[in-house]
């Protein structure tokens, strides 16, 4: 979304009208997938019914845009609480009076209908819910990120495969595995990102000592090599949280990862097939990675120390919007936008690369830090305490950079997600970072 401010209010209409369109079309590829049985089940505790996500999508829509934006007269104020995602937890959902498929495909519809005359009657500047049409693309995004959950509640179903895309680009030979980041100040975050959340808000200065990041994300090949050398029965490697939950929950391996002879097959969306040793490793929780990274003799890289290898440009001092520039994402530059339905292997997107030949920062997998959620200095909550604010704290760890589901709406260098160090069923990786030694840095 470059420069939103320079385009003519119906420019930015128009903008706005093909995100929200391109948003639906996924969430229809997504319901319209399996039978209404499959979409009221519930295909795991730890997700919604996939109906609950739809009707879920247009009652946040008809909130923002019908009836705050929009001041209409509600469409059905009757179930606000039953798709207010604090109200209900996941697991008892289900039982809950919900719309049914058809219901639920007519609600989002009429709501759609509804805004799209809104969008056209509303003055896209002059409050700061709608400046740069904010309101609307926070909506967009929000249908994105119930989509990518969707995306993962399929991983979680069982049964043949209903979803189909083709596989991402070869992998090729990286020059180097770990880039040297100087230490300093750089820009983090930002103000000037017109549909920018309020957790990626205000730019400011942040500060990190020199360090090593690996220019590629933990591979399923490396992450073998942890299991077979014994890493999930060695406490050494695991914090004593980790440790517990490793304990508690008997991990051993990815989740969709099984033995298989000598050798690991996994199961993706349906389709059985051998751990190819070059993508990079997903589903694994933060206890995981964190203790991956120990036994390899390295860290997770902080919050700070990601969104610098992501952002910082050495050459001008700047930071950019992504790793490759200024521009939004392509298919050139990186795995985005459920093109393909897993990681692409190592050295996939060379035209994605940071300055400093980082690759594969954004898409494939979201990458786990080390650090805990929280608002950056200057933080104020817009337009809503739950979205970011509430979740604030030791309880959940931010991860970023974006997945194979994430779609480039809901995707920048400075985007931030959160979850609790426990889940496994996001499409979640990591990388490793370190600190050079003295004699690495003369
Ligand atoms: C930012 C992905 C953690 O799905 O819980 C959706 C996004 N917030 N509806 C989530 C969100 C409200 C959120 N994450
Ligand atoms: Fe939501």
């Amino acid at each position: 979304m470059t420069s939103l401010p320079d385009l003519t209010q119906e420019q930015l209409r128009s903008r706005v009208a093909e995100q929200l369109v391109r948003a639906r079309r996924r969430s229809e590829l997504l319901t319209d997938a399996v039978d209404d049985d499959d979409l009221v089940r519930q295909h795991s505790r730890l997700m919604s019914p996939l109906v609950w996500d739809l009707a879920h999508v247009g009652n946040q829509e008809e909130l923002w845009l019908v009836r705050d934006v929009g001041h209409r007269e509600p469409v059905r104020q009757d179930i606000d609480k039953l798709y207010d995602a604090f109200q209900h937890a996941r697991a008892d959902r289900p039982a809950l009076p919900l719309l049914n498929p058809a219901e639920a495909r007519g609600y989002v519809r009429e709501v759609r209908d509804k805004v799209l005359d809104v969008l056209d009657h509303t003055p896209l500047e002059g409050r700061q819910l709608v400046e740069s049409a904010f309101a609307f693309g926070m909506i967009a995004q929000h249908e994105q990120q119930h989509d990518e959950t969707m995306l993962a509640t399929h991983q979680l179903r069982s049964g043949g495969p209903v979803l189909h895309a083709p596989d991402p680009p070869a992998g090729r030979r990286l020059a180097a595995a770990e880039a040297l980041v100087p230490g300093g100040a750089f820009t983090m975050g930002t103000s000037t990102e017109p549909w920018a959340l309020d957790n990626e808000r205000p730019a400011h200065t942040a500060h990190t000592d020199p360090f090593f990041i690996d220019t590629a994300p933990v591979t399923n090949g490396d992450f073998l090599a942890f299991i077979d050398a014994g890493g999930y029965d060695d406490q050494r490697w695991w914090s004593a949280a980790g440790w517990a939950h490793r304990q508690q929950a008997d991990l051993g391996a990815p989740r969709f990862f099984e033995r298989d002879g000598s050798g690991w097959v996994r199961t993706r969306f349906g389709v059985r097939e051998p751990v190819p040793a070059d993508e990079p490793v997903v589903h694994v929780c933060f206890y995981e990675a964190e203790a991956y990274a120990a036994w390899a003799g390295k860290r997770l890289p902080t919050e700070v120390e990601w969104e610098k290898a992501a952002r910082f440009d050495p050459a001008t001092g700047r930071s950019r919007r992504y790793p490759w520039g200024d521009e939004d994402p392509g298919p050139e530059h990186a795995n985005l936008d459920q093109r393909h339905l897993h990681p692409a292997p190592v050295g996939a997107y060379p035209a994605g690369a940071s300055p400093l030949g980082v690759q594969q920062l954004i898409g494939d997998v979201w990458e786990w830090t080390s650090s805990d959620f929280g608002g950056y200095p200057g933080f104020t909550a817009f337009p809503y305490d739950e979205y970011s604010l509430a979740f604030f704290g030791p309880g959940y760890k931010v991860l970023r950079g974006g997945s194979f589901g994430t779609d480039a709406v809901a995707c920048r260098g400075t985007f931030r997600n959160w979850d609790s160090p426990i889940r496994g069923q996001i499409f979640a990786g990591f990388r490793c970072a370190r600190t050079p030694r003295a004699d690495e840095l003369r």
